[in-house]
């Protein structure tokens, strides 16, 4: 296998980490970003065991310094990147007519700028590379009402920022994606449930099993799936 270096956010849990851990089987190094250490570390160590190497960075991506210090890093440990997952996300689910400025602004400054900055900051390598770049949105970009109007309205400015980037892709050669996931059962996902069983007047089992017929789907997706699906997008196999 020749030398490839993904660089990958959110991968401390959910479906950043299985995204890192089914790259580990086609890449041959992954950086492995977000603020716990320690679950970095664990994620780390199924990366080892798919194969690849693994490099941490705990990092705050909300913060303007951040994705320059992680394109550095990585660019000093492997001399290239290939791909860029920006998976990290933490947009508050709150209703819109309740979610204040302030977590408007910590929604945006991670999701929206966060990706933004680290795109633009990889962007001289994975020109370099013919890289990929997937930007993590979701599907209530395509229908932002309640519960999830404030989280779609930010999610459809990233598939509007992917279409961007895609168009000077072209020129560049550096392919870019946005994925849009409907339910993913995940740490994120459950502690949205814990908040929706009270509101419906039901325990969190019961809402968990309720929600998917609520939300019109038939079952929730796994992070595996998602992760399948990052894998396909980005495969070095793809590049050129
Ligand atoms: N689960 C779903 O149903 C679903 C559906 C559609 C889209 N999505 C999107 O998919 C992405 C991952 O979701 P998930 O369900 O896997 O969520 P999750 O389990 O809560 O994982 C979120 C990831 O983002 C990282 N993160 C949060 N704040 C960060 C910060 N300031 N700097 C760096 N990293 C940060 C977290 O790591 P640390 O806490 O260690 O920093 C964690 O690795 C999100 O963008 C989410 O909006 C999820």
């Amino acid at each position: 296998m020749s030398k490839s270096v993904a660089i990958i956010t959110g991968a401390s849990q959910g479906i950043g980490r299985a995204t890192a851990v089914r790259l580990s089987r086609d890449f041959s190094a992954l950086v492995l970003v977000a603020r716990n250490r320690a679950n970095l570390e664990q994620t780390a160590e199924a990366v080892k065991a798919g194969g690849a190497e693994a490099l941490i960075i705990d990092a705050d991506m909300a913060r303007p310094e951040a994705a320059q210090t992680v394109v550095d890093q990585a660019m000093a440990a492997f001399g290239r990147i290939d791909a860029l997952l920006n998976i990290a996300g933490a947009v508050p689910q709150i209703d819109l007519f309740e979610m204040t400025d302030t977590q408007w602004e910590a929604g945006l400054a991670l999701k929206l700028h966060g990706a933004r900055r680290l795109t633009i900051a990889a962007w001289p390598a994975l020109k370099a590379s013919k890289g990929s770049v997937v930007l993590m949105s979701g599907n209530s970009a395509l229908f932002p009402k309640a519960p999830y109007a404030a989280v779609g309205t930010i999610n459809a400015a990233i598939v509007a920022l992917a279409k961007a980037f895609s168009d000077r892709g072209i020129a560049d050669g550096v392919q870019v994606n946005s994925v849009l996931p409907g339910p993913v059962m995940t740490g994120r996902r459950r502690s949205y449930l814990q908040h929706w069983a009270p509101l419906h007047e039901m325990t969190v089992e019961e809402a968990t099993s309720r929600f998917p017929k609520e939300a019109g789907i038939a079952r929730y997706g796994e992070p595996e799936e998602i992760a399948e699906l990052m894998a396909f997008l980005v495969s070095p196999a793809r590049a050129g």
